[in-house]
């Protein structure tokens, strides 16, 4: 990696940022795709100095995690529709001094489904926190029923309100005709490898699996989905997706079927 008088500074802010894989991936994006830019993690900035200082040090981009993805839209200058509706953005572009917030999840979570038959079909998310939202938000123009499933029931209230479907409890999820499957929570991720969302389910040959954790990239949950022959998509796919999406927003570049099969590799 060279850094010159031209290296442009990108972040990733979140608490705890330690974990982070963006570093990681846009080191790889640069270097594919020629661009002259590092990108710094720091935890716990405050949010509107640091914001401020996107515009000082005329930084790039910033990913934003976990937990300031909806605190950080108080500084910004403007917001995508995505953002508007989610209330929460993981991305901000520095457009000529004025910061951009975007939601880049949700076009990952489009692209992880890209080759999986939507309409009509029955899909199941587990979850209903943020990460459910966008997925919900990802899947408004697909003709789906969502099915909702959630370990505090009233948590999907708002959710049905917002996005339609239908809640069920574990048992009920067991039963009904289910096509395809996205888990939104953390349940199986790092360090908690052995543990599932859905333990003792009868996964099915015809069904699509979509676990948006990327650590492990193989979780418990697409172990067995793919153990009883269902499609397995793992939250690699979303990870990599949007960080695509994050460069070309800030770069103004297309990131061709080359480059990607490359970044997916990573
Ligand atoms: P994010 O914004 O990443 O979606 P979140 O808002 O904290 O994160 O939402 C996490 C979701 O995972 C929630 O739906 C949470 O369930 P609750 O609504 O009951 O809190 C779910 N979740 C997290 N840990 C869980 C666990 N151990 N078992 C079941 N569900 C869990």
């Amino acid at each position: 990696m060279r850094i010159d008088s031209n290296t442009q500074l990108n972040f990733v802010i979140g608490s705890p940022i330690k974990q982070s894989k963006s570093p990681d991936i846009h080191a790889k994006m640069y270097k594919v795709l020629n661009i002259n830019a590092v990108l710094i993690a720091i935890d716990t900035p405050n949010l509107p100095d640091f914001v401020q200082s996107m515009k000082t040090l005329n930084a790039g981009m910033c990913a934003i995690t976990l937990p300031y993805k909806t605190d950080i839209l108080q500084y910004v200058d403007s917001m995508s529709e995505e953002v508007k509706a989610l209330g929460a953005a993981n991305t901000l572009i520095n457009r000529e001094g004025k910061i951009h917030a975007l939601n880049t999840d949700v076009h990952g979570i489009q692209s992880g489904l890209e080759d999986v038959e939507l309409k009509n079909k029955n899909v199941l998310i587990i979850g209903a926190g943020g990460a459910a939202r966008a997925t919900a938000y990802a899947l408004k123009d697909s003709n789906v029923h969502i099915y909702w499933m959630n370990r505090t029931e009233d948590k999907v209230k708002l959710l049905i309100q917002t996005f339609g479907g239908t809640y069920l409890d574990a048992d009920q999820a067991r039963t009904r005709d289910i096509d395809i499957i996205i888990n939104t929570t953390s349940v199986g991720m790092h360090p908690h490898v052995d543990e599932s969302p859905l333990p003792a389910y009868r996964f099915k040959p015809n069904q699509t699996v979509f676990d948006l954790i990327y650590n492990p990239q193989v979780t418990r949950l697409l172990r067995e989905a793919r153990q009883a022959g269902a499609h397995g998509i793992s939250g690699e796919r979303l990870f990599v997706e949007q960080a695509i999406k994050q460069i070309e927003f800030c770069y103004d570049v297309k990131v061709d079927a080359r480059c990607r099969n490359e970044l997916h590799d990573y």
